[in-house]
């Protein structure tokens, strides 16, 4: 069952089920809310991590997979509802999962970065992981977190709500529609690859939908997403980018997408032709069948990169089908071409559906924006070049090894212990953490401009945390650089959602730019696209006690370092502290010690 046989639309009779059930609920805890209070419900799950033969593009090989299955299965829980998700590491690596987007609070110990929350679950052990799913709902993922596991390590984690959707139609159905990277050879072997020899590592050999490549590749025919629907409904796609490296355009041949809701938090509803979706992000949209099609009765859908860097990236075209139930038979082949897909540098177009995705900032959803902050942190964004070490072949660009940082930072993770152990255990005893990460960029220089400090691109080693008090409110500037090459990054920050209060071009104005600040309806996210050659101001009240990883979703730039990590102190009230590490957390050293 490794096909599209786990993703066929999901009736939405299922969850008014959920709304009854959860609405039942509702009334039992109301009932009680004066004396006790009322405990919810405990999904329970079980992930296995184990190899298992795919074939794609005619090549086989083993797969790193969730119970069998790729895409891995998707993980359907209700707002409010606690999880438990036992997971089984049954292959000799080291692995770990990560709950894309959800809020862990209080739970760090679960959220799942290797070496920053957690030690890796080592072959043959299992970590059980424990959280409550609260104050947000929608479409999220969950994935692998150690090394480029994620490449095939990945599912939906979708989060029913409590409330109807506040929704202008009436959905017939859901479809989940996950898109990701197909590698013909081992995708380990391809990080190791880039790590020793310093160079960009190989680019995937096909993006999927739904992991089916299509009929773009070779022998591919067979291996391409079908989603039959009926004329005249609306279906909500719940998107996920879960490719490694690559952000992506996706269009419907004819039909216009409506977004609604971006990482688990309503938008104010757009059309758009098409969207744009970087790794990490998720992106529910209406789709109405309302076209007349031609007698393939079929319109195809596509994605393709969004590609702002200079250097070798997977420039390929993954092409599925909208299949409508006709009553007569198809009579013609259907057509490849999804006029409305952008073209792979469509900036402007990326630039226009950033602008257009703004909170729902309803009464029911209101947008809890901290409209003033206590701290501004402004973070440098770029990629780093270090001389060749003596006696050693380097393939990066100019003979050297490629790096990125955070404010000139190459983060390094621990590797005999978690960060969140460190941090947990310095509350106890005096054991220190770094808390010292720079809050302004080491040197000012035009950072975008045509020519920075081409004649040293070189970064610092080390794990400085940014470490901030319970309840700061917090802006965090991310300025693009053009060290190399002006790309377009898409930043994640565990553990809290943020606004995105501004972005632009060009070098950030501190005493300009605020005044161009959208603190009205700014989009809630978990992971924004830092405009190439630009710049983008996050609000977010650091309010989850813990230690919270903040990286590049583009897994290669992860891998050379553009990362940091995020210390929230535990407050002074009751419910605002790190709950005590769970008794099967992995730990670092040899378990038979
Ligand atoms: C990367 O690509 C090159 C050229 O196609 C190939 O020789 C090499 O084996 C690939 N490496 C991995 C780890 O797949
Ligand atoms: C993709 O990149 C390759 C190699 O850089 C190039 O030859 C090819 O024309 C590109 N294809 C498209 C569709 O841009
Ligand atoms: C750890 O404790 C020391 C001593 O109390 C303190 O100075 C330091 O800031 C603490 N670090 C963190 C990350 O809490
Ligand atoms: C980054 O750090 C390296 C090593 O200390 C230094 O040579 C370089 O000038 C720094 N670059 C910036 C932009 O601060
Ligand atoms: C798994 O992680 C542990 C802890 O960091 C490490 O000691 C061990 O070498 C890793 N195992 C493998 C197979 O990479």
């Amino acid at each position: 069952m490794e096909s599209s046989s786990c993703i066929v639309g999901v009736n939405i009779k299922q969850c008014h089920y959920c709304f009854l059930l959860v609405s039942l609920l509702m009334i039992l805890s109301l009932g009680n809310s004066v004396s006790s209070s009322s405990s919810p419900p405990t999904k329970r799950f079980h992930f296995n991590v184990e190899w298992k033969q795919v074939t794609r593009l005619c090549h086989t090989k083993p797969l790193l997979t969730v119970n069998g299955q790729y895409p891995g299965p998707t993980i359907a829980v209700s707002e409010g509802d606690k999880v438990e998700i036992k997971v089984t590491n049954s292959i000799a690596e080291n692995a770990t999962i990560h709950w894309h987007g959800v809020r862990q609070y209080r739970t760090a110990w679960a959220d799942g970065p290797a070496y920053i929350t957690q030690c890796p679950i080592k072959g043959g052990q299992s970590y059980t992981y424990r959280f409550r799913v609260a104050d947000q709902r929608g479409t999220l993922l969950w994935h692998s977190h150690y090394t480029w596991q994620r490449a095939s390590v990945h599912g939906a984690f979708i989060i029913y709500p409590r409330l109807p959707y506040p929704l202008p139609s009436k959905i017939h159905a859901e479809i989940p529609i996950i898109f990701g990277e197909w590698w013909n050879g081992d995708v380990d072997a391809v990080e190791s690859e880039m790590m020793k020899y310093g160079g960009g590592p190989n680019s995937s050999d096909a993006y999927t939908i739904n992991g089916l490549p299509g009929p773009l590749y070779p022998c591919s025919a067979k291996d391409t997403f079908i989603q039959t629907v009926e004329r005249g409904n609306t279906y909500l796609l719940r998107i996920i980018n879960a490719a490694l490296n690559d952000e992506l355009f996706f269009a419907v041949a004819n039909h216009n997408l409506k977004v609604v809701e971006v990482d688990a938090a309503y938008t104010k509803p757009f059309s758009t032709p098409a969207i744009m979706i970087a790794p990490g992000q998720t992106t529910n949209v209406l789709l109405t069948t309302d076209q007349s099609p031609d007698s393939s009765g079929m319109f195809p859908m596509a994605i393709t990169p969004y590609l702002t860097s200079v250097f070798p990236f997977d420039n390929s075209t993954s092409v599925g089908f909208l299949k409508y139930n006709l009553k007569t038979k198809p009579s013609s082949t259907p057509s490849l071409k999804v006029p409305n897909l952008p073209k792979m540098s469509d900036t402007p177009f990326a630039t226009q559906f950033a602008q257009k995705t703004r909170s729902l900032a309803s009464r029911q959803y209101p947008c809890r924006v901290p409209k003033s902050f206590d701290k501004r942190v402004i973070v440098m964004v770029s990629l780093n070049l270090q001389d060749c070490p003596p006696h050693m072949t380097c393939k990066g660009y100019d003979g050297k090894r490629f790096f990125a940082s955070m404010n000139n930072q190459s983060f390094v993770r621990p590797l005999t212990t978690s960060v969140l152990e460190q941090h947990y255990k310095n509350l106890t005893t005096t054991v220190q953490l770094s808390s010292d990460f720079p809050e302004q960029p080491p040197k000012k220089f035009d950072f975008t401009g045509v020519d920075p400090l081409t004649e040293n691109m070189n970064t610092e080693f080390g794990s400085k945390i940014l470490t901030v008090p319970y309840g700061t409110n917090l802006e965090i500037v991310l300025q693009g650089t053009s060290f190399l090459n002006t790309e377009n990054h898409p930043i994640h920050i565990h553990g809290h959602n943020f606004f995105i209060v501004g972005r632009g071009f060009g070098n950030y104005d501190p005493n300009v730019d605020p005044a161009g600040y959208n603190l009205v309806d700014p989009p809630e996210r978990n992971t924004v696209p830092v405009p190439a050659g630009g710049w983008a101001a996050l609000r977010l009240r650091a309010d989850n006690p813990g230690v919270w990883f903040i990286h590049c979703h583009l897994e290669e730039h992860t891998s050379w370092g553009l990362a940091m990590a995020l210390a929230v102190r535990d407050g002074p009230g009751p419910a605002q502290s790190l709950l005590p590490p769970p008794d099967d957390l992995p730990s670092c050293g040899d378990p038979h010690a």
